[in-house]
C-alpha cells in the first residue's frame, strides 16, 4: 500500500544501505546531488524541482538551504524532511514548523568521524602541515634542527566550545595525548563532563586560557560569528583555532587578519563559508591555516549509518511511529 508513497532522495550517491530500507516500503526517486557553487547546481535544482511534486518525504543530502519555493513545489502531502547531517541550520526550521512538516537529523552516528577530523586538524595546524606539504611538493625542504617547529598537544589546555556528542568524543579521542587540562563552555554544565575531566568555564575564560579552541557547536543566530575580532583578541598568541561546526561560526575576515598578524598561531578548519571555498580565497594564501573540504562525517561506515538513520526516520514518520532523532515532530 505504501509503495504508492513517493520519497525523494536529493543525491544519486546515497548509500545502498539506506536505499534498501526505503525501497522496501516506498517508491524512491533520486535527484543529483545539489551543492553550493557546483557548476551543475542549476541543472540539478531543475531536476529536484521536477521530481519533488507529490513526494511524502524528502531525504536531504546537502547543506544547501531548503527554500519555501521547494516546499511549495513539493505540495501539502510532504510529511517529513530527513536531513543526512547533524547540523540543520540549512533546513529552514520555522517554515517546516509552520507547515507541520517533521524534521529529523543524524546526530551521534557521526560524532566519532567528526571528532577524528578535529584531532587531525589539531595536529595539522599545530605541526604546520600546510607549510610542510608545500615543502614536499616544491622539493625545497628546510634544513636544520629548528626547521618548521610546531606545538605539542601534550600538556596543552584544550577548550571545547560545545560539549555535545562531537565535543565529548574529541575529549575521549585525545585521552592518549596527555593533554594538560580540558575546559568547555556552553549554555550549562554537562553531566558527562565530570567523567571526562573537563572543567566548565565561561567563553571568555576558555578563550584566554586555551592553547587549542575547538568549535563544535551548531550554527544559530547566537553562535554566528562568535569568533570575531573581539573574541580572537582574547585568545593566546600561541592559540590554535579548530572549527568542525559550521563556517559561519567564524568571521573569516577577522580570522584572516588574526592569522596574518600572528595574533594567534594557526587555524584548522573542516568548514568554511562558502563551501567550496574559492581557490583564490585569501585564507588559502596563509601558511598557518590547514583547511579540509568539509569531510567530518566522510567515512564509509559513518555515511552508511547516516543513510540508515535518515531512511528509518522516514519509515517511522510515514508509518506514524516515533521518530528516532527528531528535531521537529
Ligand atoms: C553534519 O552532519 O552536520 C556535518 O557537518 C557533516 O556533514
Amino acid at each position: 500500500m505504501t509503495k504508492s508513497l513517493k520519497v525523494l532522495v536529493s543525491s544519486n550517491d546515497f548509500p545502498e544501505s539506506g536505499m534498501k530500507i526505503l525501497e522496501e516500503h516506498f517508491t524512491v526517486l533520486k535527484s543529483r546531488y545539489l551543492n553550493f557553487g557546483e557548476e551543475g547546481a542549476t541543472k540539478n535544482r531543475d531536476e529536484l524541482f521536477e521530481l519533488i511534486p507529490g513526494c511524502s518525504a524528502l531525504i536531504w543530502v546537502s547543506h544547501h538551504p531548503i527554500t519555501k519555493e521547494l516546499l511549495d513545489r513539493a505540495g501539502p502531502q510532504l510529511k517529513i524532511v530527513s536531513t543526512a547531517s547533524a547540523g540543520y541550520n540549512h533546513c529552514n526550521v520555522p517554515e517546516l514548523k509552520r507547515r507541520g512538516i517533521k524534521l529529523t537529523n543524524t546526530p551521534n552516528v557521526l560524532s566519532g568521524a567528526v571528532a577524528d577530523i578535529a584531532v587531525a586538524l589539531m595536529l595539522g595546524a599545530a605541526r604546520r602541515f600546510t607549510e610542510n606539504l608545500e615543502q614536499v611538493r616544491s622539493g625545497e625542504w628546510e634544513i636544520g634542527f629548528d626547521k618548521v617547529l610546531g606545538q605539542d598537544i601534550k600538556d596543552s589546555t584544550v577548550g571545547i566550545v560545545g560539549l555535545g556528542g562531537i565535543g565529548q568524543t574529541v575529549v575521549k579521542r585525545l585521552s592518549g595525548f596527555e593533554v594538560g587540562q580540558f575546559l568547555y563552555t556552553g549554555h550549562r554544565e554537562k553531566p558527562e563532563a565530570k567523567e571526562l575531566g573537563a572543567k566548565f568555564v565561561d567563553l571568555d575564560s576558555l578563550l584566554t586560557r586555551s592553547d587549542f579552541v575547538v568549535l563544535a557547536v551548531p550554527l544559530t543566530d547566537e553562535t554566528k560569528h562568535m569568533i570575531n575580532k573581539t573574541t580572537l583578541g582574547k585568545m593566546k598568541r600561541n592559540a590554535i583555532l579548530i572549527n568542525v561546526g559550521r563556517g559561519e561560526l567564524v568571521n573569516q575576515d577577522d580570522l584572516y587578519d588574526a592569522l596574518n598578524n600572528r595574533d594567534i598561531y594557526a587555524a584548522g578548519l573542516d568548514v568554511t563559508s562558502p563551501e567550496p571555498l574559492p581557490k583564490d580565497h585569501k585564507l588559502l594564501t596563509l601558511p598557518n591555516i590547514f583547511i579540509l573540504p568539509h569531510i567530518g562525517s566522510a567515512t564509509i561506515a559513518t555515511r552508511n549509518s547516516m543513510a540508515v538513520l535518515t531512511a528509518k526516520n522516514v519509515v517511522n514518520a510515514l508509518y506514524g511511529k516515533p521518530l528516532l532523532t527528531p528535531v521537529l515532530q
